[in-house]
């Protein structure tokens, strides 16, 4: 997590710096701060400024303008805080102790402890808890050396340092790096954590993430594992990790819509909520087009051989995204007949089952740069590969909402759910395009395998086609009925959400949802489950939000219910209204369809509820506190 930009050209750097980190507030909101080194043009010539402020961006913003943030060179961060506690003392950029380097860092350097050891060793007086703050000591003590061979000091030097620092780093790092001696030098540098170079004329702006580029310039250069770079107003020099010169051509950035207008609603959160309707539209539209054979049900950018001797699929992600996975596996085996596990990524990464031939492993991640995701995806490739059987070798999909993340440059195909950037940090219309993906690869393998009939595989598609006009009614209706229960939830502390088979995942969501943005404890559980233990949490204070589906296991989810009643639980159902589910206290109303599609339905009155309900508390719903929109780091 963590957003680092940095610029490099022949304008005034604060307003770029502050303008690329605004973009990049999604990544960590604990603390922002800048340096900038004045130009030729100053007075000050040479001059480091820095400014650090704790809290939001804003903070920052109303800081820097004061005044003494001068120059065209500038680094820049939001931070999300792993080390060290958030207050102004561990805000980046950190300093050495003479305050001529300055260092911002996204990622985490796992050998900082023996490092500052080391250096404290050397009388070296540290300032902050952060881990960061061990490099620009690093990068003081390597150009002290390189200075007794040369007193001129250049910014090749200064990248010689970064070089020979990274070299002692261990971790998944990005950084950007200035020297008040050499103002007309930036060098940034990157290990599995994302860093791009954005080229405009005669500047550049390095970012964490494309959002932070798309005002500045469409030309991109994303940094690959281990590369480190030289920016001057005349170029960029790149070196491999082993100090190896590349050459390569930038790239163009997608036509993503990075466009953040929260149009006339209160939250971010709450229109993306209302987009979810048109984002089934748009993925009906490109997906499911009519007159696609029954063979080839969904549109999708893969040929014959993707799934072709796909005996089973394991699925990695976390969160929301790890949720989705869970509804893909039900579609996956019990739509499509095909084994499917599901790992947290962050699980799997060091304790990864046997290996089985035949497998997809598809990562799940909206942002795409997950860290725990990526390297997980990354560490099966590599066993894979070690392998050696063709029957073991690596088979990977990336289901992603950015087609150009760092996910999408490591895994070979991608499914691009096409929800449009997302600000809100609670995941809302993202999962609901990571459900529309994996209903289309549900129908693609059932096609494929003909595990389904043909008229099966024609219903679904139909009544996927149906979503959008229902959910627009939908979202409309429940957007009111949960305003007015929101009220009820104001000294409410435990909620249980209960579902059962293809709807147990959105029980999960809906706790997450709760917890992540309202601060309410809440447990989603399986509901058949509940009698095995969590029934004892059950009291007249504790409401039950129970998913009731016509389906499988409706009756069973409705007995559960029951058994919650008996217990003076305050009982909500998420269901379709009839004499059935008169059993509630209250009744959230879903329109009869189909237990297959019930979860693109069942999750609008959880996201809603748990919106209003925040709102109504009067908390930050987009930036909830500790949280960041993309977890990079491990
Ligand atoms: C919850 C939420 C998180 C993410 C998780 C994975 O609303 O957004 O739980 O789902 O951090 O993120 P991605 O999908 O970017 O890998």
């Amino acid at each position: 997590m963590c957003g680092i930009v940095a610029v490099i050209g022949s304008r005034e750097a604060a307003p770029l710096l502050l303008g690329g980190l605004k973009q990049l507030e999604y990544r960590g909101y604990d603390s922002a701060g800048l340096a900038t080194v004045a130009s030729r043009e100053n007075a000050d010539f040479g001059l480091m400024t820095c400014q650090r402020a704790k809290g939001k961006l804003a903070n920052l913003a109303a800081l820097v303008e004061k005044g003494g943030a001068e120059g065209f060179l500038g680094i820049g961060h939001t931070r999300w805080a792993t080390h060290g506690k958030p207050e102004e003392r561990n805000a980046h950029p950190h300093r050495d102790t003479a305050s001529e380097i300055a260092v911002v860092q996204n990622g985490i350097i796992e050998n900082y402890r023996s490092l500052k050891e080391e250096l404290e060793a050397e009388g070296v007086v540290f300032n902050s808890e952060t881990d960061t703050e061990v490099i620009p000591h690093l990068i003081a003590r390597e150009l002290k050396s390189l200075e007794l061979e040369s007193s001129v000091k250049t910014g090749a030097m200064l990248l010689s340092a970064v070089q020979k620092v990274s070299l002692q780093l261990t971790g998944a790092y990005a950084i950007a790096v200035i020297w008040s001696k050499t103002p007309e030098a930036l060098v940034v540098a990157r290990k599995q954590a994302p860093l791009l170079i954005g080229l405009g004329e005669g500047e550049f702006l390095c970012a964490s993430d494309t959002p932070a580029l798309a005002g500045f310039t469409r030309t991109i250069l994303p940094m690959e594992d281990g590369e480190v770079a030289l920016l001057t107003p005349l170029g960029i020099e790149l070196y491999d990790a082993q100090g190896i010169r590349q050459q390569r051509s930038p790239t163009l950035l997608s036509g993503s819509d990075y466009v953040t207008d929260k149009r006339n609603f209160r939250h971010y959160m709450l229109k993306e909520i209302h987009e979810q309707p048109e984002i089934a539209e748009l993925w009906v539209s490109r997906h499911l087009p009519e007159g696609l054979s029954v063979d080839t049900p969904v549109a999708f950018p893969f040929d014959n051989s993707f799934y072709q001797g796909i005996e089973r699929v394991q699925i990695l992600a976390c969160g929301t995204s790890r949720h989705a996975a869970l509804v893909g596996a039900y579609l996956l085996e019990q739509f499509s007949g095909i084994p499917t596990s599901v790992f947290y990524a962050s699980e799997f990464r060091y304790a990864a089952p046997p290996l089985m031939p035949n497998t997809l492993t598809i990562g799940v991640t909206q942002s795409g740069e997950t860290a725990d995701t990526l390297a997980a995806l990354l560490m099966e490739a590599t066993r894979r590969t070690e392998h050696g059987d063709p029957a073991f070798a690596s088979r990977q999909l990336g289901v992603t909402n950015r087609p150009e993340s760092s996910l999408a440059r490591q895994v070979p195909n991608i499914l691009d759910i096409g929800a449009g950037m997302e600000v809100g940090v609670a995941a809302t219309k993202t999962f609901l395009g990571q459900l529309f993906a994996f209903y289309g690869l549900a129908l693609m393998f059932a096609a494929r395998r003909k595990s389904r009939s043909q008229e099966e595989i024609l219903n679904l598609t139909n009544e996927l086609r149906a979503v959008p006009g229902q959910l627009r009614l939908l979202v409309k209706k429940h957007d009111q009925i949960s305003e007015e229960l929101a009220p009820h939830f104001a000294n409410i502390q435990d909620v249980i959400f209960l579902g059962r088979g293809i709807n147990y995942p959105i029980a999960l969501e809906g706790a997450l949802k709760l917890k992540e943005i309202s601060y309410i404890h809440a447990e989603g559980y399986p509901a058949g489950e509940m009698k095995h233990g969590p029934i004892a949490l059950l009291d007249p204070s504790v409401p039950v939000i129970s998913i009731a589906m016509p389906g499988v296991v409706f009756d069973k989810v409705l007995s559960n219910a029951q058994e919650a009643k008996a217990r003076d639980a305050q009982l909500i159902g998420i269901a379709p209204e009839g004499p059935d589910t008169k059993i509630f206290d209250s009744l959230l109303p879903l329109p009869k369809v189909s237990e297959w599609i019930s979860p693109l339905f069942s999750v609008i009155p959880m996201q809603l509820l748990s919106y209003h309900i925040a709102a109504h508390r009067g908390l930050d719903v987009d930036q909830p506190r500790n949280l960041a929109k993309s977890v990079t780091v491990e």
